[in-house]
């Protein structure tokens, strides 16, 4: 494939991505690594790690979701005054429990590509009553961030739908202040077959684009990062993955297809990373 071709690629993957999401949030039918149905929002948040605390305390809006497959946040060292990047947070509940951690001489700052993501995270934010944070427009592949800026990096499922995860491990490594750590949930996998690769309605689900463990390990090495560890990891069965991702019926076959005697295998971790002092 020349350039030009992956370039063509690049962007139809993102477009793909960026009309399932603003459908997802405008209607909640669609989901990534899960429900989103109203009722099942809070049961969903418990199963991937947040607690009953953190829901009660942040969810300031019935339509405040997770489209996450992990609680970044849990068990972090954030503290008060600290500066948080969240890259592609969605409808923004990350946003805030990072916006509690920090307190209001922090900063948390999104960015996000998806109009429809960021309007309803600002209504979040505004429902929350919180002046620290905001919203930016943009790519995680090219981050309206100024250099060595943050004292963190989180993430909740999104690297694994970037089609140019290279340069996003890079940005992470740009914007952090040396010192400065990532702590990302995201998916994982090994053996995706090229059938698999191909099909957007999964991609879109968090599954197609994914690297392996050992790829991501090695990608955030090699953008300079350290202390590289994964510190949890769920290996999706079969039957957790279809009701977890409570698909429409297409996605339903097409994970039925991925079950079938294949070596698939698709996981959920959470990954850290330290930015040196030079
Ligand atoms: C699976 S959802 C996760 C949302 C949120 N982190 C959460 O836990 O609910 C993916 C989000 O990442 C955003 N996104 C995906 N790819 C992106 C990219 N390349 N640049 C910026 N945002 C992106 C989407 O618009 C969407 O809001």
């Amino acid at each position: 494939m020349n350039s030009k071709e992956k370039k063509i690629d690049v962007k139809k993957i993102r477009e793909e991505v960026k009309k399932t999401y603003s459908e997802a949030i405008s209607r909640k039918n669609l989901s990534c690594c899960g429900s989103f149905e109203e009722t099942d929002c809070c049961a969903k948040a418990k199963d991937i790690g947040y607690s009953e605390e953190e829901l009660n305390n942040l969810l300031t809006d019935s339509n405040i979701t997770t489209f996450g497959c992990g609680n970044p946040l849990a068990y972090s060292e954030v503290r008060e005054g600290d500066i948080v990047l969240d890259l592609g947070p969605g409808a923004g509940l990350d946003l805030l429990i990072a916006a509690r951690k920090v307190g209001p001489s922090g900063q948390v700052i999104g960015v996000d590509m998806t109009e429809e993501m960021i309007s309803k995270a600002e209504e979040n934010i505004k429902a929350a009553g919180v002046k620290n944070v905001e919203v930016r427009k943009g790519l995680i592949e090219d981050l309206p961030v100024k250099s060595s800026s943050v004292d963190w990096v989180i993430s909740n499922c999104v690297i694994n739908l970037s089609p140019e995860k290279e340069k996003v491990f890079s940005e992470i490594s740009r914007v952090l202040k040396p010192g400065g750590r990532m702590v990302v949930s995201d998916m994982v996998g090994e053996n995706i077959p090229e059938w698999l690769r191909e099909n957007k309605n999964l991609y879109s689900a968090c599954i197609s684009g994914v690297i392996s463990e050992k790829e991501y390990i090695s990608g955030l090495l090699k953008a300079g990062l350290e202390k590289v560890k994964v510190s949890e990891r769920k290996t999706y069965q079969w039957d957790e993955l279809e009701s977890f991702i409570k698909s429409t019926p297409e996605i339903g076959e097409d994970i039925k297809r991925m079950a079938k005697g294949s070596d698939i295998k698709v996981a959920s971790i959470k990954i850290s990373a330290y930015k040196p002092v030079l």
